[in-house]
């Protein structure tokens, strides 16, 4: 008798998850779906101030967003990884920076953030951009031609460990002649 108890308040509590569920999703916009799926990748990294899905949030209306470099990854129709690119100032001029780069966590290790970064470069490439700065993980960063962007004599506004303030050309020689601080976009709140 408790064994068919248990078993029907399992099912009735499970139909219930899942209309609450469904009815959330329909009511979720592709940005909201991307901020949950950043929120929740960054939850358990240890350098992250957790806002990163804010910061995409007002990213999404800023001047420096571009339509064509905020890329998301799919999974039978569900969102599972996301990267963003946004222009930067770097004297006179204009580069990019890759921020966030999020795939939720059971979605990791599967090359899901990979395929983000190279069809970003590809059409940062196509629209004549220069080159990418990024701030974060200079083991993951270096597996894609990521370098210290010291090399070039370009800094971040903030104080960072040189190893994780990093910068790529999209051509060789491109980056040649361009140094300076990065100015970032306001959103960031860092310069
Ligand atoms: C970092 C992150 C985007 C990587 O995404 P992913 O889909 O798991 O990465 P991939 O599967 O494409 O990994 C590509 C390579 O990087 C390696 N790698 C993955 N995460 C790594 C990490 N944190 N540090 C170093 N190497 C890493 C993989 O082993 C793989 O190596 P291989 O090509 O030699 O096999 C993902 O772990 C994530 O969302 N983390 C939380 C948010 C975050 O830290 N974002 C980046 C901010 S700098």
């Amino acid at each position: 008798m408790n064994a068919i108890l248990g078993v029907s308040f399992f099912i009735l509590g499970s139909l219930a998850v899942y209309i609450f569920q469904k009815k959330r999703f329909k009511k979720m916009t592709e940005e909201d779906f991307v901020c949950e799926v950043v929120q929740k990748a960054f939850l358990k990294e240890t350098q992250s101030d957790h806002n990163e899905h804010n910061l995409v949030r007002a990213l999404l209306k800023s001047d420096d967003f571009i339509k064509d470099l905020s890329l998301t990854a799919k999974f039978k129709g569900m969102i599972v990884g996301y990267i963003l690119f946004t222009k930067v100032r770097v004297g006179e001029e204009t580069l990019l920076t890759l921020a966030p780069l999020a795939v939720l966590p059971r979605f990791q290790k599967k090359g899901i953030g990979k395929s983000l970064i190279e069809k970003g470069h590809k059409v940062a490439k196509d629209l004549g951009y220069k080159g990418i700065v990024v701030l974060g993980h200079a083991e993951y960063y270096k597996k894609f031609g990521y370098e210290p962007a010291s090399k070039w004599n370009i800094k971040c506004p903030i104080e960072v460990p040189d190893e994780n303030f990093m910068a790529i050309e999209l051509y060789p020689g491109a980056l040649e002649n361009i140094s300076g601080t990065v100015q970032y976009a306001p959103e960031f709140g860092i310069n």
